[in-house]
């Protein structure tokens, strides 16, 4: 089985928790972009939803599968937010951002009443930081400052698209992708970064998940908060 079809398992499994009524929060990413196809199935069926993205790659496809949108400042809770993640560890802490979008993902997570997250088993590891970097964003006001303030704290980064074009954030600030290696308190760390002037937001999930759905190749397993995993 390949990667898009356990990602397209673990996503099919969480629209499943969606109902009529719902305000529903859209993640970003290739195995939340199955979570919408499936949406904007259901909502052909008659499903009665309505949707914030976390992106405006993820409002572009939305849209386009006719699911209808809102804002936060129209809606100020939201009922479940389907979201990916790069690396889960097993106290379903997360790593996020390889697609960019990890402020607006942590805002709808923040306001959301439950987290789904849905991933393919090659996310899962011990401790996060040992398969992924750890993306960062930052203003780009001397971001070269930002950048040597965190070195003491992840040891060496690398600006996104640096060599090419920088990548720009939806919210018009570069990224770091961190090279931690491990990460062994990632509660500690999510502050410390976010402490530095310059960073916007860091992509740790600590504490946020509700549940983890994971495409293996032996089917669908699900961990939830509070569970020994
Ligand atoms: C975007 C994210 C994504 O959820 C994460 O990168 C996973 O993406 P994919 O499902 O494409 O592997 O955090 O900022």
């Amino acid at each position: 089985m390949d990667e898009k079809w356990l990602k397209k398992l673990a996503a099919g499994q969480a629209v499943e928790e969606v109902q009529s009524g719902m305000v529903v929060g859209l993640g970003t990413g290739s195995t939340i972009y199955y979570a919408l196809l499936k949406l904007g199935e259901r909502i052909r069926e008659g499903l009665k939803i309505v949707g914030i993205p976390t992106s405006e790659e993820t409002e572009a496809i939305a849209a386009e599968q006719g699911i209808p949108l809102s804002t936060l400042a129209k809606h100020t809770a939201i009922d479940l937010t389907i979201d990916g993640a790069d690396e889960v560890d097993a106290n379903l802490d997360l790593i996020k951002g390889g697609r960019g979008a990890l402020v607006r993902e942590k805002i709808i997570a923040h306001a959301s009443k439950r987290l789904v997250i849905v991933v393919d088993e090659s996310k899962i590891s011990k401790v996060l930081g040992a398969n992924f970097s750890l993306p960062v964003e930052i203003v780009q006001f001397n971001w070269m400052a930002t950048q040597r303030a965190i070195h003491p704290i992840c040891g060496k980064s690398t600006l996104r698209g640096a060599g090419r074009k920088p990548f720009i954030s939806d919210n018009g600030n570069y990224i770091l992708d961190c090279h931690f290696g491990e990460i062994p308190h990632p509660a500690q760390t999510e502050l410390q970064l976010n402490n530095i002037p310059g960073v916007v937001e860091n992509g740790l999930f600590v504490n946020r998940a509700d549940k983890v759905i994971i495409g293996t190749t032996s089917g669908i397993q699900i961990r939830t908060k509070g569970e020994v995993n």
